[in-house]
């Protein structure tokens, strides 16, 4: 319920555009920490409380690539990061809950 919440105040909002753009072929850990680490935390585990976690995300890529494009009610929009940048951020963002649920971290 508080996902589809979440998704609702997604499509609903009209997020402040970011103007970063990455490097080409950039990695995804790179871009990470250059435009996302700052709200996220570093290792993705969140600031600002554990709202900002993504470790525990049950997005699918292509919704993540949404969100990440067109930003949320508080987080931009990254409408910059695209093709081979954005699969590289994606598979990043997914690969850090699997870290820490490893025991890895
Ligand atoms: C200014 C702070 C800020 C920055 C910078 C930021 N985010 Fe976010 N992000 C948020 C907030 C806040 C939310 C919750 C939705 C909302 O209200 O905007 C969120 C939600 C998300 C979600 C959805 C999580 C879920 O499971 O529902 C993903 C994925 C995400 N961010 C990825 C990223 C990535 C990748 C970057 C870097 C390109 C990034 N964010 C940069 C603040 C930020």
């Amino acid at each position: 319920m508080k996902r589809v919440l979440i998704v609702l105040s997604l499509l609903a909002s009209s997020a402040v555009a970011s103007e970063y753009q990455p490097r080409a072929g950039a990695s995804g850990a790179q871009i990470f920490s250059d435009a996302c680490a700052a709200c996220h935390g570093a290792d993705g585990s969140g600031k600002f409380g554990l709202f900002l976690g993504l470790t525990g995300s049950t997005l699918m890529p292509d919704e993540m690539k949404t969100v990440i494009q067109q930003g949320g009610t508080v987080m931009p929009a990254f409408s910059n990061i695209q093709g081979k940048e954005l699969d590289a951020l994606v598979s990043y963002v997914r690969s850090l809950g699997a870290v820490i649920a490893s025991g890895d971290k």
